[in-house]
């Protein structure tokens, strides 16, 4: 991943946040570089930095130059640093995170968990059913409807409404996908180079599109333990790089299941839109609260221009429902649909009939959903917490998926390469970051039927046993993470 930007960091700073480094035994070099590249993939020492003079760090650290000097070798080595005449040693992340596709699971006995995607809502088919019985009032016109069916916009603007964020049908555009509406923002709006800031971990599908859009991501550390914590880092990191858009999904984060709370979010949205940070709001999973009530939005109280929220079925109803939309201000609306209309003409007919009714009806669509998510997390979480007591979760308040941390010794991409031969598919945890971060970390979604997660765990903790302490093969293939 390029540089971003360059701000200094001070040797005295510096020096203190490496003080702590582990040698366990390594040589001194070794040692501050490994604690540099945890800082660099933890966020928490941004990508973009300039390091110190090799002099002025050897000083504060109380070591020899030479030493300072190697451990900066072994970053550039490793990538996650170059120097460049006149403007010093930068911090950088390595480009080796694995590549990823869609891994086929329609294989009988194979459990799918490298994917966070439930089944098809009860509701799916008798709303298709109805879509076809409406279908041919259409027939007389083209069949095109380049911005959406009007009666799914004003469905979801309807909705919108009565959540608390007033929406008029002309703010709603219907795309294909929550995936595909992020991706036309990027695609419309994002110049080659700009920054934008996202969690880290963050959704693999986003990091992917708005690197292809010429965008750079600017990791920001998201915890479900403390998920307001992302505050004050995007502040931060909002005043050091500079970024002209932000990724976030403040209701039950792909992967960690981090919920952002009502104040913290009003905060966030405010610092952002003061920094002159357009944030595209993703809330594919944001209607499913197991434990409470859900969050106001986080456009909610801000100019509408502000945000771009990203929405679809696919979660709540089926993946294989390709309709979402984007809501924000009219006139950026406009705008987003002519740079659609480039690649699309229109999305289905026949899906955004049945998406009008499922709208309409999403109360009954979720209450089911819920019930079904709610009985799978405890489930899981049970299971693993018998089976796999060293593993430590965060047990979400809603979403998909658990986002597990290892115990020492245990590699998410060796897990998940042992785990495919015995029927178990996983998306390994470095997936869902920048740089080599996560290995120790592996996303558990709760989409399948009880018994699979059972038998999931059932395998985990077969090979928890087998592989502890073996090193991490390098990047494996991987999913197409949803
Ligand atoms: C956070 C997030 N956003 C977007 C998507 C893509 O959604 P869609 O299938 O609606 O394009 C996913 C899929 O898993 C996701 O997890």
């Amino acid at each position: 991943m390029p540089v971003v930007v360059e701000q200094s960091t001070p040797a005295h700073e510096l020096a203190a946040q490496l003080r702590d480094a582990e040698t366990s035994g390594a040589p001194r070099y070794a040692a501050l570089a490994r604690r540099v590249r945890e800082l660099v993939v933890t966020g928490e020492l941004p990508v973009g930095t300039r390091l110190p003079a090799e002099r002025d760090l050897a000083a504060a650290l109380g070591v020899s130059r030479v030493t300072v000097a190697s451990a900066y070798r072994t970053l550039r080595e490793e990538g996650f640093a170059r120097t460049r005449h006149g403007s010093g040693t930068v911090l950088e992340l390595p480009e080796d995170r694995p590549a990823w596709q869609w891994q086929s699971a329609d294989v009988p006995g194979v459990v799918d968990l490298a994917h966070a995607a439930p089944p098809a809502s009860p509701l799916l088919g008798p709303a298709y059913a109805d879509a076809l019985t409406r279908l041919d009032t259409h027939f007389p016109g083209s069949g095109y409807v380049p911005m959406g069916l009007p009666a799914l916009r004003e469905a979801l603007a309807d909705r919108f409404t009565a959540q608390g964020l007033p929406t008029t049908p002309d703010q709603v555009l219907v795309t294909s996908g929550a995936g595909d509406a992020a991706a036309l923002v990027w695609e419309a709006l994002l110049e080659t180079g700009d920054r934008v800031l996202v969690e880290h971990p963050s959704y693999p599908g986003a990091i992917r599109s708005i690197e292809l859009s010429g965008g750079r991501c600017v990791p920001v550390p998201a915890d479900a333990a403390d998920p307001d914590a992302l505050i004050e880092a995007a502040r931060l990191a909002a005043r050091q790089s500079a970024p002209r858009m932000a990724y976030l999904m403040p209701d039950f984060a792909n992967p960690t299941g981090a919920l952002l709370s009502p104040t913290g979010r009003r905060r966030l949205a405010a610092t952002l839109w003061q920094q002159g940070v357009l944030t595209v709001v993703d809330e594919v999973a944001a209607e499913l609260a197991l434990d409470g009530d859900p969050a106001p939005h986080f456009a909610a109280g801000l100019p509408d221009a502000a945000t771009i929220t990203v929405g679809a079925l696919s979660k709540a109803v089926w993946g294989g429902l390709r309709v979402g939309w984007l809501r924000t201000d009219a006139a950026l609306v406009e705008r987003l649909s002519t740079v659609l209309g480039h690649r699309q003409l229109s999305v289905g007919l026949l899906d955004q009939l049945a998406a009008t009714t499922l709208v309409r009806d999403l109360d009954a669509v979720l209450a089911d959903r819920r019930d079904q998510l709610r009985t799978q997390r405890d489930v899981l979480v049970a299971a693993v917490a018998e089976q796999l007591p060293d593993w430590s979760v965060t047990v979400p308040t809603g979403g998909l998926s658990l986002w597990a941390q290892l115990p020492p010794g245990l590699s998410s991409a060796a897990l998940t390469a042992a785990a495919a031969p015995a029927g178990l598919l996983l998306a390994e945890g470095r997936v869902f970051g920048t740089g080599a971060a996560f290995d120790d970390r592996l996303r558990l979604p709760f989409t399948r039927p009880a018994g699979e997660l059972r038998s999931a765990v059932d395998v985990l903790a077969g090979l928890d046993r087998q592989l502890r302490g073996r090193a991490t093969p390098r990047p494996v293939p991987s999913s197409t993470v949803v």
